[in-house]
């Protein structure tokens, strides 16, 4: 016989919780499950792939009735794991990558960095750099490939999903002879603030910057960041439901949603002079 007994936990793994982005995607999340009163368990996975042993099973011991999985720490293995021990519902999205077996929700990346591209491209800019990880995530790298897509020639430059790393990276950056940088996130794009202004140099006169993702911050830095905004509540949103879904229909097959994303002008980015 099937158990039926429900707790009512959701829990949801995110990578980094002090980037506003996981903070924003959580607040969606929770949205939903509280309306249809569930309580969402909230795990930061960081980088630490050897914690992830724990997480599971502690996820396991507390009876979750599902999992919102948003961090590439928790591996395909421990996905296998958790769905034999209970069949477990869950999503994957954002730095998690669809494995065939269950629901994902992503926002279009590939699109995303096409846009980036794009916008550079009509401002005339002609050599464009782009800051991210060595090691990034398939949605990262999708918008690397959009945006290569535009511009195959792009100068790449090492950067982690901080602004560390984007003050890390502006050494690299001034080496060359670009004129706009496609920072992957926005957190990478406000370590470019930072590093260029020691530098002496000026955004937009410089350097045109473009960030993606559209935290909160990018309206209040100066100049306001020119970014690619993902619909981030939303997709939280969508996640929430997307389990809520599955909870009630477990046979229905394994499905893919694609949320898209816009292009959010502000004042980073300018003309080639
Ligand atoms: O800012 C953090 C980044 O990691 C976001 O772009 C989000 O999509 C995630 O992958």
């Amino acid at each position: 016989r099937m158990v039926t007994k429900k707790s009512h936990l959701i829990g949801v793994l995110v990578p980094d919780i002090s980037n506003p982005f996981f903070a924003q995607l959580f607040l969606g999340i929770q949205d939903i499950l509280n309306q249809q009163e569930y309580v969402a368990l909230l795990y930061n996975m960081g980088a630490d792939e050897q914690q992830e042993g724990h997480y599971v099973e502690d996820l396991i011991r507390r009876g979750v009735d599902g999992l919102i999985i948003a961090s590439s720490a928790f591996s395909d293995q421990s996905i296998y794991q958790a769905l034999q021990a209970q069949n477990l519902p869950m999503i994957v999205m954002d730095q998690k990558t669809e494995t065939d077996l269950v629901d994902a929700v992503q926002t279009d990346n590939f699109d995303g960095g096409k846009q980036a591209a794009l916008h550079l491209k009509t401002l005339g800019h002609r050599k464009v750099a782009v800051v991210l990880p060595q090691n990034a995530t398939v949605n990262v790298r999708r918008r690397y490939e959009g945006f290569a897509s535009v511009y195959p020639d792009a100068v790449v430059i090492d950067g982690e999903l901080s602004t560390a790393g984007g003050q890390a990276a502006t050494p690299a950056i001034l080496a060359t002879d670009v004129t706009a940088i496609f920072a992957i996130n926005d957190l990478i794009a406000f370590g470019l603030y930072e590093g260029l202004k020691e530098a002496g140099k000026e955004i937009p006169v410089d350097y045109s910057v473009i960030g993606f993702d559209d935290i909160g911050p990018c309206q209040y830095v100066t100049p306001a960041l020119t970014t690619i905004a993902q619909p981030t509540f939303t997709l939280g949103q969508a996640a929430a439901k997307m389990l809520l879904q599955r909870l009630h229909r477990p046979e229905q097959q394994a499905k893919e949603k694609i949320l898209p994303v816009k292009l959010v002008q502000r004042f980073s980015t300018a003309p080639l002079k």
